[in-house]
C-alpha cells in the first residue's frame, strides 16, 4: 500500500483541514442552534425566480449554455458586472474582470500567480480563515496587523511595514476586508482606507481587497471603494454571488490590474478551463433583468430583522464584561469575553446547552483571539436567535462566576 504521508509534496504536507468545518460536523444536530456557520439564509434565495431563469434559457438558448465557454468568463456577463460596479462608482473595463468559482479560486488562482515559498503576505489579525487557507496552501509567510472595530491598525501596519522592509522582506500584498469583514463585522473608515492606500504606494505594493459583503447593509452610508480611490491600479478587488444569490452557483468575480487579471486567467485555464458557464448564464439574467436589485433589499429586509434580534439579545443575556460590536451590515457579529476565558474551552458547555458559535482564535494566524467568539445572526430564525442567544449568556455568565470563585478560593500552602 502506498504511504501517502511520505509521498505527497511539501507544499501538501502543510495544508490544514478548515477547522470550521470541522466544527460544523460537530454540530450538525437538529436540536443544536448553530450561530457557527457563515451561511446565507435558505429563506435569501430566490428559487421560483431561478427556476423560471433556467426554464428561460433552455428554452431559448440550451446549445449554449451547456457549451465550454471562455476562461475568463461569457461576455455578457462582464459586461453587466462591469456596468453594476461603474453605477457603485468602481471605474472597471468588463476585459478587466475574471469570473471564478466563487471569490475562493480567485484567492487561490492569486496565490499561484504571486507567491513564491516563504514570500511575505501582510493579513489581519483576525482574518478570512479561507484565505489563509489559501495562502497557506502556496506556503505564504503570512504577517499579521491587529484589525479593530474600525479595521486594520495602520500605524502598526506601518511599523510592521518598516520592519519588513529593513529585513528586505518586503510584502507580495496586504489582504483585507474592508467592509463588514468576516469575522469582526468591523468596517474600515474612509479616512483608514486613504491612508492604507497611501501606505501601499509609499511601500509600491498590491492591495487585494475582498469585499463579499458590501452589498448588505442595513445601515448607515456606504464608505468609498478601494479601487474606485486608487489611481494607481494597485488594488485587487474580489465579489461574489454567494451573498447576494446562492452559494451554490460558485460564481465569482475579481477585477484589478490588467497584468495580473490575465496571468490569473492563464492559472486559471489549467485550473478548470473555465467557470460554469450555465451558472453565468443565470448570474447574467440574475442582474440584466433586474431581479437582483429588488432580491438584495429582500435579502437585507431579511437580514436587518435578525440582526436587530440578535443585537437585542445580547443586551438582554449577555452578562457584564462581554462586549461585542454593532455591524451595520454583513452577516457577523463580533463578541470579547473577560480575558480569563478561553472560548475553545467554553465551546463543548455551549453545545452542551444546544448553541453554537465559531472559536474567535481560528481567524488568527499567529496567537490571539482566545476570549474571541464569532457569532452569525443570518441563518438561524428569529426564535432560535432569542433561544440561543439566552442559552449562551447563562453559559457565558456560569463560566464567568466558576472563574470568579476559583480565583477567590485561597492558595493551598
Ligand atoms: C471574506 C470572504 N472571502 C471569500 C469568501 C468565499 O466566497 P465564495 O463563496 O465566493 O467562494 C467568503 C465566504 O464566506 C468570505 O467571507
Amino acid at each position: 500500500m502506498i504511504n501517502f504521508e511520505e509521498e505527497f509534496s511539501e507544499r501538501a504536507s502543510k495544508m490544514k483541514r478548515s477547522e470550521i468545518r470541522e466544527l460544523l460536523k460537530l454540530i450538525q444536530k437538529p436540536d443544536i442552534i448553530s450561530f457557527a456557520g457563515g451561511l446565507p439564509n435558505p429563506k435569501a434565495f430566490p428559487v421560483e425566480e431561478t427556476r423560471k431563469i433556467i426554464n428561460d434559457l433552455l428554452d431559448e438558448k440550451g446549445e449554449k449554455v451547456l457549451q465550454y465557454g471562455s476562461t475568463e468568463g461569457i461576455g455578457p456577463l462582464r459586461k453587466e458586472l462591469a456596468k453594476m460596479m461603474q453605477g457603485r462608482d468602481m471605474d472597471v473595463d468588463q476585459e478587466n474582470i475574471l469570473i471564478t468559482h466563487g471569490s475562493q479560486q480567485a484567492l487561490d488562482l492569486l496565490s499561484k500567480v504571486m507567491l513564491d515559498p516563504d514570500d511575505t503576505i501582510i493579513v489581519g489579525s483576525p482574518t478570512y480563515l479561507g484565505a489563509t487557507g489559501a495562502f497557506r496552501a502556496f506556503e505564504a509567510n503570512m504577517e499579521t496587523v491587529p484589525v479593530h472595530k474600525d479595521g486594520m491598525d495602520m500605524e502598526m501596519l506601518r511599523r510592521k511595514l518598516g520592519k519588513l522592509k529593513n529585513k528586505g522582506k518586503l510584502p507580495k500584498f496586504i489582504y483585507v476586508v474592508l467592509t463588514f469583514q468576516n469575522p469582526s463585522g468591523a468596517t474600515m473608515s474612509a479616512e483608514k482606507r486613504e491612508e492604507l492606500l497611501e501606505i501601499a504606494s509609499e511601500y509600491d505594493l498590491l492591495v487585494v481587497e475582498d469585499s463579499p459583503y458590501s452589498h448588505l447593509r442595513y445601515e448607515g452610508e456606504e464608505k468609498p471603494h478601494l479601487i474606485s480611490m486608487d489611481d494607481e491600479d494597485r488594488v485587487l478587488r474580489l465579489e461574489t454571488f454567494s451573498k447576494i444569490l446562492a452559494p451554490g452557483f460558485r460564481i465569482a468575480w475579481t477585477t484589478g490590474p490588467t497584468d495580473l487579471i490575465e496571468k490569473m486567467c492563464i492559472a486559471k485555464q489549467a485550473t478548470d478551463l473555465c467557470t460554469n458557464p450555465f451558472g453565468q448564464y443565470v448570474a447574467y439574467k440574475y442582474i440584466a433583468e433586474g431581479i437582483m436589485d429588488n432580491h438584495i433589499e429582500d435579502i437585507k429586509e431579511l437580514y436587518n430583522k435578525k440582526r436587530l434580534t440578535m443585537l437585542e439579545a445580547m443586551e438582554e443575556h449577555f452578562p457584564e464584561g462581554v462586549e461585542w460590536n454593532r455591524p451595520n451590515g454583513g452577516m457577523f457579529i463580533w463578541a470579547e469575553l473577560p480575558e480569563h476565558i478561553n472560548t475553545r474551552e467554553l465551546f463543548d458547555k455551549a453545545v452542551d446547552e444546544k448553541v453554537a458559535y465559531v472559536v474567535g482564535d481560528a481567524f488568527f494566524v499567529d496567537d490571539g483571539g482566545y476570549n474571541t467568539m464569532r457569532i452569525n445572526f443570518t441563518h438561524s430564525s428569529e426564535e432560535e436567535i432569542k433561544r440561543g442567544i439566552k442559552a449562551l449568556g447563562k453559559v457565558i455568565q456560569e463560566e464567568i462566576e466558576t472563574m470568579d470563585v476559583e480565583e477567590e478560593s485561597p492558595i493551598s500552602p
